[in-house]
């Protein structure tokens, strides 16, 4: 009997105890909360124990010492989850953000060297009055070949391998951005003065030298008393902003069914300074575009008077003088996304 007593007392005092212990817990982290939970409240846990030793236990103070028991092993549990809280609020805002850190340094992004340089060609335009538009990638065979003078059964329908993308052979994709006269022509009237920037597409094998995609500026002038003299000033003014005052240019007799007369456009080499060098091939000269005096079957095409109006037109390949103006060896460098190859163009923006 005595013992039993004793057992009791004993019981009551650890579980006093144990509460004042457990109510004095601190923990720093995680893994010591865990630690903590293990010791007090697993299996073999100290509160856990204390019901083995319940069955010691007088039968009539069972009842209040279970009910202690009960109130510890609560205790302890809200205990430990206080604690969880903490330390998983304190890593928060202990750990994981520090206000004093510099912030990420976010790389900008570059403006693709195709891109640079079409601007800079409606830049120059721009300043002489010209104004952008744009045309549809998916042409119809009018507006690429037909309206602009090619005959039904022209050799130059040829010079372009057209990619025709349905059984319709009137749906194809533009080869040249010469379509976007015809579809501004049909609805304007002049004067007209127009850059027409854009992608084009050629049924060509894909090479260093050569793509089946690639970029074109084209440039319109209608209006009463457009001249030839009207073209070649622009065409130098062009060369000048575009690749420095000492640029020369000369034009060299073409042909293009839309102009009539036709020419090509060479400059000085800017590479050499027109000393002659392995680009050049020791011309001292590069053709950079075509061009000419709109030809009075393409304007009556379109709805304009060729008796009232003249103009001019030429076409240029943003590749062609991207690769005059940086000296990009491989047109394929162009379209394969390489970053170290993008990354170079970060000044030039
Ligand atoms: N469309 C021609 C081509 O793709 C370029 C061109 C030449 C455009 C002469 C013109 C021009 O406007 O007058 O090769």
């Amino acid at each position: 009997m005595h013992s039993f007593k004793q057992n009791d007392s004993v019981m009551i005092t650890k579980i006093e105890n144990l509460k004042k212990e457990i109510e004095a817990l601190k923990a720093s982290n995680a893994e010591e909360v865990e630690a903590l939970r293990i010791k007090y409240l697993s299996k073999k846990g100290e509160v856990t124990s204390l019901l083995a030793e319940f069955r010691n236990v007088p039968a009539e103070q069972k009842r209040e010492v279970g009910k202690l028991i009960n109130e510890l092993k609560e205790f302890a549990t809200e205990k430990i989850n206080t604690l969880k809280e903490e330390v998983l609020s304190n890593v928060k805002e202990d750990d994981t953000i520090d206000l004093t850190r510099s912030a990420y340094v976010l790389k900008r992004g570059t403006r693709h060297p195709l891109s640079i340089v079409k601007n800079e060609i409606c830049d120059i335009f721009g300043k002489l009055g010209f104004s952008i538009a744009e045309g549809p990638e998916v042409e119809d065979d009018w507006h690429v070949f037909s309206s602009l003078n090619f005959a039904e059964d022209h050799p130059a329908r040829d010079m372009q391998d057209t990619f025709f993308i349905t059984r319709n052979p009137d749906v194809l994709l533009r080869t040249h951005t010469s379509s976007v006269q015809t579809r501004v022509m049909e609805k304007a009237q002049p004067p007209i003065r127009i850059i027409c920037p854009g992608r084009v597409y050629r049924n060509e094998a894909i090479s260093a030298r050569a793509h089946c995609f690639f970029h074109q500026v084209e440039a319109l002038y209608v209006d009463k008393n457009v001249t030839f003299a009207d073209l070649k000033q622009a065409l130098l003014f062009f060369a000048k902003e575009m690749f420095g005052p000492e640029t020369k240019i000369r034009l060299r007799p073409s042909y293009f069914p839309f102009t009539e007369p036709s020419a090509e456009m060479d400059i000085s080499c800017n590479l050499c300074g027109g000393k002659g060098c392995s680009f050049c091939k020791g011309t001292g000269w590069v053709e950079i575009l075509g061009c000419g005096m709109v030809d009075p079957n393409v304007l009556e095409a379109c709805g304009i008077d060729s008796k009232e109006y003249t103009g001019y037109a030429l076409g240029m390949g943003v590749e062609r003088i991207t690769n005059l103006k940086y000296q990009v060896k491989d047109l394929r460098m162009f379209s394969e996304n390489d970053k170290r190859f993008l990354e170079e163009f970060e000044s030039a923006l």
